[in-house]
């Protein structure tokens, strides 16, 4: 069974008055502890597409189906433990998270609204959270604005996987950092997909990256797929004008790794 099954998503808004679709007749689907990545140029849809999964928005047409369900006829209680099992890690943690507030609060949020663990136990859990994800427990004390680029995003993964998700949603969560932070964060994806058996719907404009960590691959060209397969052969040999483009565009040291 698939962890997520999307088919025939659309999307439209509006610009210059006119509707345009920023998805159009997306359809896709995710198994355990897979990793698609959708690609493809700015505005092509792709956090449009991560917005609806999450249901941060409301598509036009189309189904979206979470571990088995009707996952846009939830009801409020169902969508609450469902938003656990569905968890996201954006580019910029500094956007997402209140830069005042501790890395230990803002990994006691997700244990404590969705009643993982009590008041009592919650200390012991952010500390292994936080060493699961490769960061020194006596990090919870000090404040997301001042810790490095690298470490927020370890935060901002340890706090995706709090609630013990089948499915994160990654839009650009490692193009803002710098190429050996990078590297190390990639890692630490692929161990936790291993241990954990976590799906990610994995969004970067970077095939290079995408290489790295993806088994299949989506590429969206205005809203529309222009192709997908596997990440690797897509990448080899891209059947698309978009395709060849991107392939194109990305740097012949990353292409060429074996
Ligand atoms: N809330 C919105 N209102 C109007 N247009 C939007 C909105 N969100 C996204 N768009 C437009 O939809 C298209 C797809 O955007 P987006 O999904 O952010 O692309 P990507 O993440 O691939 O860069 C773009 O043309 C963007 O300007
Ligand atoms: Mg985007």
């Amino acid at each position: 069974m698939s962890v997520l099954a999307v088919s025939s998503l659309a999307k439209r808004y509006h610009r210059g008055g006119k509707p345009f679709a920023a998805v159009d007749d997306v359809s896709f689907d995710i198994g355990p502890a897979e990793t698609l990545a959708l690609a493809g140029p700015s505005g092509s849809g792709k956090s449009t597409i991560a917005r609806l999964v999450l249901r941060l928005i409301e598509p036009d047409t189309g189904r979206i189906d979470f571990e088995g369900a009707d996952f846009l006829a939830l009801s409020c209680a169902a969508l609450r433990s469902c938003r656990a099992r569905i968890q996201m890690v954006f580019q910029d943690p500094l956007a997402a998270f209140n830069p005042h507030a501790t890395v230990g609060r803002v990994l006691d949020d997700p244990l404590r609204i969705h009643n993982i663990a009590s008041r009592a136990e919650r200390p012991r859990r952010i500390a292994a959270l936080l060493e699961r994800v490769g960061l020194d427990a006596g990090l919870a004390a000090r404040a997301i604005h001042e810790i490095s680029g690298g470490q927020r995003q370890r935060v901002a993964i340890a706090r995706a996987i709090a609630t013990h998700p089948s499915l994160i949603v990654l839009d650009e969560a490692v193009s803002a950092l710098d190429v050996s932070v990078r590297g190390q964060i990639l890692e630490l994806l692929l161990d936790l997909q291993r241990q954990e058996r976590i799906a990610y719907l994995f969004i970067s404009h970077d095939l290079g990256v995408i290489r790295a960590v993806a088994h299949r691959i989506v590429i969206l060209d205005s809203g529309r797929i222009a192709e997908s397969g596997d990440a690797r052969a897509v990448i080899a040999n891209p059947q698309s004008a978009i395709g060849k483009a991107l392939v194109a565009a990305t740097p012949k040291l990353i292409r060429n790794r074996p």
